[in-house]
């Protein structure tokens, strides 16, 4: 009997788990990289990437070498940073403890919703809807270090 209800259980619990499924807060999931964001990662135009990272990040964020934090951190060498670790900025916990590495997936995936990507986070955008326009502030973001990681 205990066994059957179990069994039960689980057969209520699977299918929304499986709804569940994709998703949730980058602390307990792994997005990888979808084979069409990488086409769009890897043929953005860098230039359009660039004016939007000045209309919708700039205010908040330095992206140059020789820049620093502002409201938000610095975001030179941010591929490949583990998520809130820039010394000498003060990040929400939230951000602090997600737990993951800034890469294409992890990026496109925080920018396309960035409450759901790290509720509780402090940045004050909700995200950048168009997978395009994203695409290109990722491929801008890239050349913002000292050893820009291959394009996918
Ligand atoms: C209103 C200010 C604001 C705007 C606009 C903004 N950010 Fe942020 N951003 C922040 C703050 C503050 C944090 C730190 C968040 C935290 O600690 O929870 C942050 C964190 C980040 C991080 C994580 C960096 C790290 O060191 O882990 C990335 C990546 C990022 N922002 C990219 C962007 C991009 C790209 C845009 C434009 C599309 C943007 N942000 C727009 C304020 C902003």
């Amino acid at each position: 009997m205990k066994r059957n209800l179990r069994f039960a259980l689980i057969l209520l619990v699977l299918p929304a788990a499986t709804a569940l499924g994709e998703g949730g807060p980058l602390a307990t999931y792994a997005p990888t990289l979808s084979p069409e964001t990488a086409v769009l990662i890897a043929g953005a135009d860098v230039e359009a990437g660039a004016r939007t990272f000045e209309r919708k990040c700039a205010q908040c964020h330095d992206g140059a070498k020789d820049g620093g934090h502002s409201k938000g951190p610095h975001l030179w060498n941010v591929i490949g940073r583990k998520a809130g670790s820039a010394p000498g900025f003060n990040y929400s916990n939230a951000m602090r403890g997600s737990g993951h590495t800034w890469n294409y997936a992890t990026l496109d995936y925080f920018l396309s919703d960035t409450e759901r990507a790290v509720p509780g986070r402090a940045m004050d955008l909700t995200g950048l809807p168009d997978a395009k326009m994203r695409a290109a502030v990722i491929a801008y973001l890239r050349t913002l270090g000292d050893n820009p990681p291959p394009l996918p």
